[in-house]
């Protein structure tokens, strides 16, 4: 299977903090894939790196082809269409409805007609799991668990390729953290997605994510499935896993 994402010996220091010493993963097409490894190893800077609003200090990263290190401005902006976004906070703008914030990037981007953009948004209530008459709704009127399908459905308004997701079951309580976990990997079946999340939710590793690396002290510890990863010795690896049985 095809790779969408190539990380090679990437480099990452903020002065002197040195935070990823010679970073290597790949993720496949059609996958989902986890970041995992403690607080404040780089798991959100890894991936604010992959989607280009963070800079590495070396190494390669390749998306979709696209090498990000000598990207052009015509092709970074091409590329920033085929991925979709779901950061932890949501980042919802507040002033707009659901069905405003969701239409957005159609207004910016396309020149559909309102009846088609209507069209598009309300596909996207639907397939997140939202009701069409949530979409008249403000952020500060939905519960969190809402916030995220909203977000999500705005994440996946341009029909991504790839799906990246921050931490997307933080904030839930576990009834919802297990539906949103249930949705992500009914979308990457219906809409051909790969997944890329960060996460430190036991119960979304080990259902959905199909592979994972683990950052621990600046490098990958361990890269592949569940069961590969299981064997492989870390002190963050048996803490983690051991630590909820
Ligand atoms: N823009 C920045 N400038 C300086 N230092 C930064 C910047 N962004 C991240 N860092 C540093 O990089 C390190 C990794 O941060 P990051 O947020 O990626 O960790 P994380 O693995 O996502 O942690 P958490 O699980 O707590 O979210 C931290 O030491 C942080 O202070
Ligand atoms: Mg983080």
């Amino acid at each position: 299977m095809q790779s969408i994402l190539k990380v090679q010996e990437v480099e990452t220091r903020f002065g002197e903090n040195l935070v990823h010493d010679g970073i290597n993963l790949h993720v496949k097409e059609g996958e989902i894939y986890g970041f995992l490894g403690p607080s404040g190893c780089g798991k959100s800077t890894l991936m604010r790196e992959v989607i280009m609003l963070e800079h590495f200090s070396k190494g390669s990263i390749e998306l979709l082809g696209h090498k990000l290190e000598n990207i052009k401005a015509k092709q970074a902006q091409e590329l920033r269409l085929q991925w979709g976004v779901l950061f932890q906070s949501n980042a919802l703008f507040t002033s707009l409805t659901v069905f405003e914030n969701i239409a957005l990037s159609l207004h910016e981007y396309t020149k559909f007609s309102k009846e088609m953009i209507r069209d598009i948004v309300s596909f996207k209530l639907d397939i997140v799991g939202l009701k069409q008459s949530d979409g008249a709704l403000f952020p500060s009127q939905i519960s969190g668990g809402m916030k995220k399908k909203a977000a999500l459905a705005r994440a996946l308004v341009m029909d991504p390729k790839v799906l990246f997701l921050d931490e997307p079951t933080s904030g839930l309580d576990p009834i919802s953290a297990r539906e949103f976990d249930a949705l992500i990997m009914n979308l990457r079946d219906l809409l051909n997605l790969s997944v890329v999340m960060v996460t430190h939710d036991l119960t979304s590793i080990t259902t959905t994510l199909d592979r994972m690396a683990v950052i621990d002290n600046k490098k990958i510890v361990a890269e592949g499935s569940l069961e590969e990863v299981l064997k492989i010795q870390s002190p963050f690896i048996e803490r983690f896993f051991k630590m909820e049985g």
